[in-house]
């Protein structure tokens, strides 16, 4: 009863027009894992509970974290959590300030509002790029920059400052490191801390992300040991489930060329239809795509009327506050002429 609701009323993120949110159907390996991971319920907290799940969680941290200049770091269930686990280090080392770009993903205010630390945000360019020129004295600043905003996929500059720390949000365009796009991210190697989502771009199951650290030192700064803990618990949550296993069988099956295939795709695909948006007469491209998000407006038809005619092919998002048409080449099993051809149908 319960199984056949969840298949009869889920969102096909594997849809052949899906291209509507940042979140891919995962790989399938990774959802079979997931299986044997529930089975086992091993817990990261305990390496007891745990022997071989710490082991992989190692591993995938070892082989990721130097792709982005880092030395360690951990597993947790989200981004957001990733952006309050960096952010927390800096408050840690001294910072009592969040700075960030007004595109940065709400989960950095929240961050900062739970810390007790202040928040200022930061105009953006036309491109949705935090503007260094706009920047003040960041001696008392956790510095956060965006590798690939929410809403356009911007990819903020990666300043050097004399910020006390800076993290890197880099959710969506993180994994653009494996890629031949890892220009598009350069810079990001000079962060304090990262946020990746595994459950976008690296094709996990929800809830799956990462933390990393520049200095193998930064987890002392989150750790609390004592009572019945053998080891101490590092980051935010206390309990964690396996998430590696799933990743670290993902990287294995794929390797890095097909993790790297799979993203330079999507990003072909975002460039395809950007092209087609750009030609048509009866549509405004918002920007060139600078990270697989595609924005863009109908001239004629009334935008929303085309939203609900797109269905899943589509999401909405504000932008200096206009609603504009998004669409994130997230599904590595999208036929792109197929979103094309709803498109065409949805302008009529
Ligand atoms: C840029 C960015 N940062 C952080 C997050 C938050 O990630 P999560 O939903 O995994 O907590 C998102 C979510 O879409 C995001 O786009």
């Amino acid at each position: 009863m319960v199984a056949a609701d969840v298949r009869a009323l889920s969102t096909a993120l594997d849809a052949p027009d899906f291209f509507a949110h940042m979140d891919p159907a995962p790989s399938k390996i990774a959802a079979k894992l997931v299986g044997l991971n529930a089975q086992y319920n091993q817990n990261l907290l305990h390496p007891d509970l745990s022997p071989f799940a710490t082991k992989a969680e190692r591993r995938v941290i070892d082989w990721l974290a130097p792709i982005f200049g880092m030395s360690d770091g951990h597993m947790c269930c989200g981004s957001s959590v990733a952006n309050l686990t960096g952010i927390w280090c800096a408050r840690e080392s001294g910072a009592t300030r969040v700075v960030a770009s007004a595109d940065a993903h709400l989960s950095v205010a929240k961050a900062a509002h739970i810390l007790g630390m202040d928040f200022d945000a930061i105009a953006v360019d036309q491109d949705g790029k935090l503007d260094p020129s706009e920047l003040k004295d960041l001696s008392d600043s956790c510095l956060v920059l965006t590798a690939g905003t929410t809403a356009r996929g911007a990819v903020d500059p990666m300043v050097q400052t004399i910020a006390v720390w800076t993290h890197v949000d880099a959710a969506w365009a993180g994994p653009l490191r494996l890629t031949k796009f890892r220009d598009v991210v350069s810079g990001i190697e000079t962060a304090d801390s990262i946020a990746i989502s595994a459950h976008k771009w690296l094709y996990q199951p929800k809830d799956s992300a990462l933390i990393f650290f520049r200095d193998p030192q930064a987890s002392k700064l989150i750790s609390f040991g004592g009572e019945y803990l053998t080891v101490p618990n590092v980051g935010v949550q206390g309990s964690r489930s396996a998430a590696a296993i799933p990743l670290l069988g993902t990287l294995l099956a794929w390797g890095k060329q097909g993790l790297a295939q799979r993203v330079e795709n999507s990003m072909k695909d975002s460039e395809t239809l950007a092209h087609f948006l750009k030609e048509h007469p009866e549509t405004n491209l918002c920007g060139w795509p600078q990270t697989g998000v595609v924005n863009w407006r109908p001239k004629i038809s009334p935008i929303l009327d085309v939203v609900q005619r797109l269905g899943n092919c589509a999401s909405i998002t504000n932008i200096s506050g206009d609603v504009w048409i998004r669409q994130v080449a997230a599904n590595s099993y999208v036929d792109i002429d197929e979103v094309i051809r709803e498109i065409e149908k949805a302008l009529q």
